[in-house]
């Protein structure tokens, strides 16, 4: 596979100018970081929505199934995925929890998705409220992409319908927010489930790249959730989703079809096998014989049998052949 140059934030800066959409995918593993590479995806988040999609929890803040602390358990997979797509833009999703406390307990935490998943950005959830986190991270020399709209970490208590900015007032307040978050020093913010109006204009009002999930079509670039996109997820239906393969389905037939080869001795075959030499196996049929009197008598016997079995139907036919005539 051709080695694809990192894009960096002037890229995308350039790309916003020259109306060059961005692709964005969140990701959660190495193989599927692998595949995400391969398909030349320009930035990955690796989401809290990690706890949704991949271990099962209701929402992205309930920590009721585990004692991994939040923290590790994303860094955990931002490393898996930076190691796994080495030319994509990683950006690390601060869990909830992780930089809500203070501004010195926002960049401790950021600071280890760089040093110890090696990201290029991280995202936090909020606006204007959690400007001086943001600040402090940014003037500690890292990157952040904002994001607002709906905020599932805070939806419990900010979310007055699925879709956010819906009025003139809450769009508003929409761009308020964006246009303090590009003032504090992001780098680019992701709008989530809002009208494309509202996105257009706040594509528009924005010198920094605006990535949209579920924001309409003139954002700077789209983010979909991976397990969305190939038919992983089925916890809910999402209006914005495009599903471009129904990987889940065909996961569930494939199973299908190993636990009915299994059922009927259809698997595994001869070529899935490792092979052992002729002179050993009949070596390890005398070997059976010696085998301690602790083991019945008739097991070894039986094993012995159906050993000698499995040699004759691994000989060539005319070595069968010769064998039995010499046998008379
Ligand atoms: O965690 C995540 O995947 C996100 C998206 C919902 C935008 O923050």
């Amino acid at each position: 596979m051709e080695k694809r140059k990192k894009k960096t934030i002037y890229d995308f800066q350039e790309m916003k100018k020259d109306g060059k959409k961005i692709t964005y995918l969140t990701c959660y593993t190495y193989p599927f970081a692998q595949f995400c590479e391969e398909a030349g995806l320009n930035m990955l988040l690796v989401g809290d929505s990690l706890r949704m999609c991949v271990y099962g929890y209701p929402n992205t803040i309930k920590r009721i199934y585990t004692k991994i602390d939040p923290m590790n358990l994303q860094l955990v997979h931002t490393e898996a995925v930076t190691r796994g797509a080495p030319s994509a833009f990683v950006i690390g999703d601060m869990p909830f929890g992780s930089y809500q406390e203070s501004t010195e307990k926002a960049i401790h935490n950021a600071r280890r998705f760089f040093e110890e998943a090696g990201v290029d950005a991280i995202k936090l959830e909020g606006g204007t409220l959690i400007l001086d986190k943001v600040k402090g991270i940014v003037d500690s020399g890292m990157a952040i992409m904002g994001h607002i709209g709906l905020t599932p970490q805070t939806s419990n208590i900010n979310r007055k319908s699925k879709v956010h900015g819906k009025t003139a007032e809450l769009a508003k307040s929409l761009i308020v927010d964006a246009l303090a978050l590009e003032e504090a020093g992001a780098f680019s913010i992701l709008l989530e489930a809002i009208p494309p109006e509202v996105g257009l204009v706040i594509t528009k009002l924005c010198k920094i790249p605006i990535l949209g999930i579920g924001a309409g079509p003139y954002t700077d670039g789209q983010l979909l959730i991976i397990d969305d996109v190939i038919g992983m997820f089925k916890a809910f239906p999402i209006k914005f989703v495009k599903k471009y393969v129904d990987f889940g389905k065909e996961a569930v037939q494939a199973f299908e079809h190993y636990v009915i080869d299994v059922q009927t001795k259809r698997f595994p075959e001869e070529k899935h096998c490792y092979g052992m030499k002729e002179k050993e196996a009949i070596e390890l049929v005398k070997e059976l014989e010696g085998l301690p009197s602790s083991i019945p008598y008739e097991r070894k016997e039986e094993a012995a049998k159906e050993l000698k079995k499995k040699i004759i139907s691994n000989m060539p036919l005319d070595k069968r052949l010769k064998d039995k005539v010499k046998k008379g």
